[in-house]
This record gives C-alpha cells, structure tokens and sequence, in this order.
C-alpha cells in the first residue's frame, strides 16, 4: 500500500534523509526507531505531503504523492489519520467537538457523523468522557482523544509520531495496547517511537533511521540485540560490584 522509493530530503545542507526505501502493507504495523534527528518526523511529514522530498517517490496505492497537485492534499490526506506526541486536540472543545471537527472537514451527513463520533469514542474508551473539555482530562485520555479524531474519517493508515513521548510507562502501555487493537481491525499503522521497551514488548517489523539511511532489523536480529543488551547492562552492573 506503501512504497517509499529513494527518499532524500534536505534542509539547505543538512541531509535528514538519505536515499530511504522500505515498503509497507496494507495492515502492516511498523515501528520507526532512530536516534533524535535521526529523520522520523520528516519521514512522516513526506507521506503527510507536509512538503516535498529533494528527491524519490512515495507511493501510496500506486499513486506517486510527491506528485499530486496541491489541490489534491486534502484528499490524500482523508487516508491517512495522525497521531502527534502532544495531542494536539483543540482546548476550547469538549471530547466530542474534537472528533466532530474531523468529520466535518470529510463532509459527512449529520446523523452519520453521530453515530460514528459514538462509535470511535467507545472504540478507544472514552465514552464517558465525551462532554469533558481537554483541561479536564489526563495525558492518556487526551492521546485517546487525538486517536479518536485519526480514526474518525477511517482513514486506511495511522502515522504515530512519539505517541507516547508524553505518558508514563503504564499509560504508554495502554496506548501502544489500542493502536495494536486499532491494528487488528485492519489499519495499517507506521508509529516513530523512543520507547524502547514499547519496540521490544510488540515484536512488530522495526525500521531503524540512522543518520537519514535505514536499516530494517528482522525480527531475529532484534532479538538478538535484546539480548546483546541485557548482558551488557549486566555486565556494567558486574564492573560496578
Ligand atoms: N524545518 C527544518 N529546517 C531545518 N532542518 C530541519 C528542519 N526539520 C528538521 N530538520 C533537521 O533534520 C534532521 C531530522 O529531523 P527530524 O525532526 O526528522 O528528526 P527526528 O528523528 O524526528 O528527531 P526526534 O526524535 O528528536 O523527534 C535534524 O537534523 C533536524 O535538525
Ligand atoms: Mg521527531
């Protein structure tokens, strides 16, 4: 569904990505890991159309998105749902109004979108909560809210970047458990990540930015690293003794 074809992307002379291509299924979840300005974000931000790679395409259901006009974004951007560290729900709306907006941009009927707007709240457990305003809620509760909004157009792919850069263990937990059940109800889902523990709990395919190139690590070799890891942290512990 997904293919990045020798993706580079520059800013001036600083290269954030350099000749990147992976391909993604439909269905697929797929973590993107890497170091700070490793290029997660910009990575996303190019199948976002947020602006246009220095060179490569990026295909989505055979169409090159690097190519479409302008008037075409809002479109493409009807497929895909996104999920930022820092919610970015709107303050001054109650938990429904939040989803409601998203629908409202896709046009659909009124009756439709409340039974939708139903559905995705349940779908992430806020049910309850719909009446809340953003002040009033807690930092998992807001992430359910902003990926209630992602899945209100029902978009075919969910990009997460740092979802849950902003939660403690347990509430991160939680939410990396919805975006596995969002996952199985078919969404492809392609989330950057820093957490660690979060990568190795999931055993999903693993792209690796290291200086805007990529590695991907096969399930095996992660495995592998998990346990070169434990040792090693083992062994500092032994040379601390
Ligand atoms: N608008 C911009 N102008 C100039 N340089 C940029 C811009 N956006 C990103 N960069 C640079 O591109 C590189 C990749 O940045 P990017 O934000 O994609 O990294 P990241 O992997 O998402 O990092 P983090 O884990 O900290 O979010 C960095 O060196 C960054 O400084
Ligand atoms: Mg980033």
């Amino acid at each position: 569904m997904l293919k990045v074809n020798n993706i580079s992307k520059s800013y001036g002379r600083i290269k954030a990505l350099d000749d990147i291509s992976f391909e993604v299924g439909k269905g697929d979840f797929v973590f993107i890991i890497g170091p700070s300005g490793a290029g997660k974000t910009t990575l996303l931000n190019l199948i976002l159309r947020k602006f246009l790679p220095t060179k490569g395409e990026i295909l989505l259901d055979g169409e090159d998105i690097t190519q479409i006009p302008d008037s075409e974004i809002p479109q493409l951007r009807q497929k895909i749902g996104v999920v930022f560290q820092d919610f970015k729900v709107l303050p001054q709306r109650t938990v429904r109004e939040n989803v409601e907006v998203a629908l409202a941009v896709k046009g659909v009927s009124e009756d439709e979108w409340q039974k939708r707007v139903d559905q995705v709240l349940e779908l992430v457990g806020l049910r309850d909560r719909a009446d809340l305003f953003p002040s009033q809620l807690s930092g998992g509760e807001l992430q359910r809210v902003s990926l209630a909004r992602a899945l209100a157009v029902d978009p075919d792919i969910i990009l997460a970047d740092e979802p849950t850069g902003n939660l403690d263990w347990e509430t991160a937990d939680e939410i990396v458990e919805l975006f596995e059940k969002v996952n199985k109800d078919g969404k492809t889902i392609i989330m950057a990540t820093h957490h660690k523990a979060i990568v190795d709990k999931l055993d999903k395919r693993i792209i690796e930015l290291k200086k805007g190139k990529t590695e991907e690590l096969p399930e095996t070799e992660t495995k592998g690293k998990k346990k070169k890891k434990k040792k090693s942290k083992k062994e500092k512990e032994e040379e601390k003794e």
